[in-house]
This record gives structure tokens, sequence and C-alpha cells, in this order.
């Protein structure tokens, strides 16, 4: 990837737009052409540890940590493990309970993090075994762990992660389904139809950008806010606290992402008319009941921004304004479901004339505890 931003006013924006091309240099070779295999040759060592784990430890921090989140939903769902997820810095001084039997798999873009390199030393002196997925080869994380798959985003430089974190999301799904064969957890006729399924992803992401028209309007409509709700549910929910650190990153707007059951229990207070709620309302076993949380949201005159799969046909009646991706499961969902709030962000910032590619107080990488 060229690290010029060419026709692109900013990096962020470049970045944005390089997905489909990231997620496909992340899946190239690691499918099996009959769809029935992941190819990890960098976990061939340890097989045999990965099928003898009882227990995952997931581990980073900021966007990479979301990452993580999503994987708990997907590796509980369909290899049946048990995982834990935590900050790296909140991990390195607890007391956690692992040990030979358990994975440690850190997600970070850099390698560099400092909290996320020093969980890893943690993890090994109790006996575990580390897998990081890392964008930077060769970086102090990858070198550190045990194992490593790479995500070929390419180079990251807009201070807010874009294409890091969808590569992140697109590995996870392929070491879910790696790990539910190898542990025979996960039918081969349903791993075969979510890694077709995952093949398709560079395609749909590509889909997404004939939104960008009307996502600027949104943000036009919106950047004057200085308070925003993101809410999710299932895989929604961690997808709803990156797209309310996306915004707050770069637009400076306050914004807290919620699950958006849990909302009763608090947030709900806030929603009048100055307080917009982005809800992720894709495809799943949980539309339903997004759609009763987002009718209480309507009933307090709160101003309703949906993302939303592309046939879910009621949405218009409760939410103002709707963004749509393309129809898929609901985990491939949650992939494509991050692009718009990327460029929502983008675009408020933008508005607002904020320094995008490098937000105040806020590093790439964070090197320092
Ligand atoms: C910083 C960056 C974030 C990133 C986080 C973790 O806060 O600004 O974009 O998500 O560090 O970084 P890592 O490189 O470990 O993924």
């Amino acid at each position: 990837t060229s690290i010029e931003k060419g026709e692109y006013p900013h990096y962020m924006l470049k970045e944005i737009y390089e997905q489909p091309h990231a997620v496909q240099d992340t899946l190239d070779g690691r499918i099996s052409p009959q769809n029935d295999e992941v190819i990890f040759k960098e976990l061939e060592k340890y097989r045999e540890y990965l099928s003898g784990v009882n227990k995952v430890f997931i581990v980073a921090c900021g966007t990479s940590w979301h990452a993580g989140l999503v994987a708990e939903y997907l590796l509980e769902r369909y290899a049946r493990l048990s995982v834990e997820v935590d900050y790296a810095a909140e991990f390195r001084y607890r007391y956690p309970v692992l040990d030979n039997k358990t994975l440690v798999l850190t997600i970070s873009q850099s390698g560099e993090t400092a909290d996320t390199i020093a969980a890893i030393g943690e993890a090994q002196s109790l006996g575990a075994k580390v897998l990081s997925i890392v964008n930077v080869p060769s970086s102090t994380i990858a070198r550190n762990s045990n194992m490593v798959i790479y995500t070929y985003a390419g180079r990251e430089i807009g201070v807010a992660s874009t294409k890091a974190f969808t590569t992140q999301l697109v590995v996870l799904s392929l070491l879910t389904v790696y790990l539910g064969l190898l542990r025979r957890n996960l039918p081969a006729d349903q791993a075969a139809v979510m890694l077709q399924d995952l093949k398709r992803v560079p395609n749909e992401i590509s889909k997404i950008f004939t939104e960008v028209d009307n996502i600027k309007r949104i943000a036009r409509a919106f950047h004057k806010h200085s308070n925003a709700l993101y809410l999710g549910r299932g895989v929604g929910f961690p997808i709803a606290l990156e797209g309310a650190l996306k915004l707050k990153e770069i637009s400076y707007i306050h914004a807290e992402g919620y699950s958006a059951a849990e909302m009763k229990h608090g947030p709900i207070a806030l929603i009048d008319e100055n307080m917009p709620t982005v809800v992720l309302a894709f495809k799943g076993r949980r539309y339903e009941k997004i759609l009763g949380n987002i009718m209480e949201v309507k009933a307090r005159k709160g101003k309703l921004i949906a993302v939303a799969s592309a046939s879910n046909d009621d949405i218009t009646r409760v939410a103002d304004e709707v963004i749509r991706i393309p129809d898929a499961t609901e985990s491939i969902s949650a992939i494509l479901a991050v692009v718009p709030l990327q460029i929502l962000a983008y675009y408020i910032a933008v508005e607002k004339g904020c320094s995008v590619d490098q937000p105040r107080n806020l590093a790439k990488s964070v090197t320092v505890e």
C-alpha cells in the first residue's frame, strides 16, 4: 500500500476506502478452495496445544480491544470456547487465573503497545502460550509471542484505526472457524458456509461506499450535537463501542456505546431531542429486540440513526435516518456495519474542521505505560 494520500484529503478516508483490498489481502491463501479448511501455517506447531486449551483470554487496548469483544461472541458460539476479554493494562496487574491450558490471544495493530507487551510476559510467566494478531511485521509483540497471525492491512497512518480493525475481525473470524474445526465443535457444512461468507466480505464492503452521500448529509445534520449514544446487541454491541470511540477520537463529540438492552438502566435518562442515538440494527437473533429498544428512544423524542441490513424494511418506520449495509449473517454484518460508522465519524469531524489524522492528545501507538 502506498503511503501517499494521493487524491484523498486525509489518510483516514484513504484507509477507509482501502478496506476491501486490506481484507482481501488478509484472506488470501487462508481459505482452502473447497472451503473446508482454514490455512494457518503459523499455528501448525501448536495444533496440539490449541486442541487442549480450555480457556481463551483476550487482551488488547483501544480499537483492538473492541475486536476482542467481537471475538468473544464468535469463539463462544462457534468454537464453544470459554472466553474472557480484558484491557491489557488491567490484565497485567490483576491476578488472572490462567495456566498451560489457557490460550492468551493478544490483538494489536502496531505491535508496540506497552501494556500489551507487558501482558504477554505476564501470561507466559504463568505458563500460557500467547497467540498474537498483529499488523506490523517484526514488531515487539510479534517477536515476543509464541504464535503470530498477521493482518495485511498495510501501513495505517490515521490515528483513528479503521482498516486494521476490519482486518482483525476477519482474522478472528478465520481463527474461530479454525479452532471450531480443530476442536470438532463446528460442523463442516457450517464452517464451509462461514468461509464462503468471509470470501464475500471485500465485495460487500465496496457496496457500502454507495452510502457515502447519504452519510455526508447525515453528518451535516448532526455535527452540532455535543453528545451521542451508540447502541447495539450481540456482536453489534462492541461495534457500537467502536463507533462511539471513532466519533470521540476525531470529532471530540462525547459519545457512549451501550448494549441496547442495558440502556434502560441508565443512559435512557439522557435521551431527548438533543441526544441523537446511532443504533446497529442489522439482521440477527436480536433484531426484534433492538426494534423494541429503539422504540423507547423514539418515545422520548430522541433522533435515531440506524445502520440496517438492506432488507430490513420495517426500520424506516422507527428511524429518522437509515444507513444501509448489504444483507449478511449476523457475524459478517458486524464487520460491515463498522464501515459506515467510520465514515460518519470522519465526515462529522470534517464538518467541525477537526484535525482528522492527528487528533489532539492521541498517539498512533502508546509505547509507554
Ligand atoms: C492507540 C491508538 C488506537 C489503538 C490503540 C491500541 O490508542 O490511537 O487506534 O486502537 O492504541 O493500539 P494497538 O497498536 O495495540 O492496536
